[in-house]
């Protein structure tokens, strides 16, 4: 199960001079190609998803083949919420599997930047996930022509970011010293000597977007000097799109013809990242380093008084609605037992992301109100434990 807490995975990088790479991914072929790659490379990897592609596919849906692919993988991964538009986007996140969250409010005045990602951090601490926060801005679209969304670039000054970083408690920092999201005509400048101070400001991982179209040497010197995770996605759909564009000309015609060689299109654009930001055979210490990353199921037995059956139904359904939205819940399931006769007729089934929930579930006025209110009025007999999972799954 090598899901991994994603704050030791990028904390071992930031010691040892090299990049994670976050990477964008829209489809399945992306999720796969991704992973091959990193399993080539037995490197560590960021699955990413970031919420301004969630008109091409649907996060609900995907976010299940994203986890299985994650423990599946025998390399340590994290999977983060990449440019989250809100508080409420970030426990969505969280409820669905992440277990880093980014709430980009980098657009904002320094004052609600830090208001905004204050309250995700207060948030996602209860959920034991760490967070990402962007300081300055960083123009341009992933996946488009930078040139189109020019935007004007807003350095991350130091003293803004140790202000920031002291405020808000962020895990890890995103800079704006001169890269731009998107498919860019020439170089970029990058402004070596500021990212430099901010490192030694912070001392903390610091986090580069706009990957795309930074050279062999841009990207060797940005992890000289403190960035440990990079954000990269263009460049992958133009790998995409062209070998589309190949198998068009070639005449395919269908959906599987002309997606054919996408993944290790992807693959190989993947690999060739890790390899030049130093991840390559990396994933062993990882590993070793790093907590896995391991659910909690809360479990709960209990008898019902006073209530008919269509009573405890409705109590049921209305605490899977009412429990399923606190952070660091990923399923809330009621059951009742098979054998008439058993101890305990009926049960919750609560899975957190993190045995950090245990507390902060039981403080959230949601829980409080449903428990107080509808269950343990009527639930006076009951037990109720907490197991961490752990183990493959069968
Ligand atoms: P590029 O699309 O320019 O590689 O940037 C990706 C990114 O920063 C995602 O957050």
């Amino acid at each position: 199960m090598p899901l991994v807490n994603m704050k030791q995975m990028l904390e071992h990088a930031h010691r040892n001079g090299y990049a994670v790479g976050a990477f964008d991914l829209v489809s399945l072929d992306f999720l796969e190609g991704i992973i091959t790659a990193a399993e080539r490379c037995q490197a560590p990897v960021i699955l990413s998803l970031a919420e301004s592609h969630f008109d091409y596919f649907d996060f609900d849906l995907a976010m299940p083949a994203v986890v299985a692919a994650a423990e599946r993988a025998d390399v340590p991964v994290a999977i983060h919420l990449d440019h989250g538009h809100s508080l409420e986007s970030a426990v969505h996140g969280i409820n669905r599997g992440c277990n880093g969250v980014m709430v980009d409010a980098s657009h904002l005045a320094f004052g609600e930047n830090v208001a905004v990602t204050r309250e995700v951090v207060e948030m996602a601490r209860g959920c034991g996930v760490p967070v990402e926060g962007e300081l300055g801005y960083v123009p341009g679209v992933e996946g488009e022509d930078a040139e189109r969304h020019p935007g004007e670039i807003a350095y991350t000054s130091v003293e803004d970011a140790r202000t920031f970083v002291q405020e808000t408690g962020v895990d890890f920092l995103a800079v704006s010293i001169g890269t731009v999201h998107g498919r860019m005509q020439g170089e970029p400048r990058l402004d070596i000597a500021r990212l430099q101070a901010i490192d030694e400001a912070l001392g903390i991982p610091l986090v580069i977007h706009g990957g795309t179209g930074l050279s062999d040497q841009q990207f060797r010197r940005l992890i000289e000097r403190g960035v440990s995770k990079i954000n990269y996605y263009t460049a992958l759909a133009d790998a995409a799109g062209n070998r589309i564009a190949g198998n068009l000309g070639s005449d395919a015609r269908g959906y599987t013809s002309l997606v054919k060689g996408v993944r290790e299109a992807i693959a190989d654009e993947v690999e060739r990242c890790i390899r030049l930001w130093g991840g390559h055979g990396r994933a062993g210490e990882v590993l070793e380093q790093s907590e896995p990353w391991l659910p909690v199921e809360h479990l709960i037995l209990y008898n019902v008084k006073g209530l008919d059956e269509a009573g405890v139904e409705a109590m049921m359904r209305e605490g899977r609605r009412v429990l399923s939205g606190i952070p660091g819940v990923l399923a809330v399931d009621t059951g009742r037992a098979v054998k008439a006769d058993a101890g305990y007729r009926y049960c919750w089934r609560i899975r957190f992301c993190h045995p950090a929930v245990i507390d902060s579930y039981r403080e959230h006025p949601d829980h409080v109100r449903f428990a107080d209110g509808l269950f343990r009025p009527v639930a006076g007999e009951r037990i109720s434990i907490d197991y961490q999972l752990f183990g493959d799954r069968a």
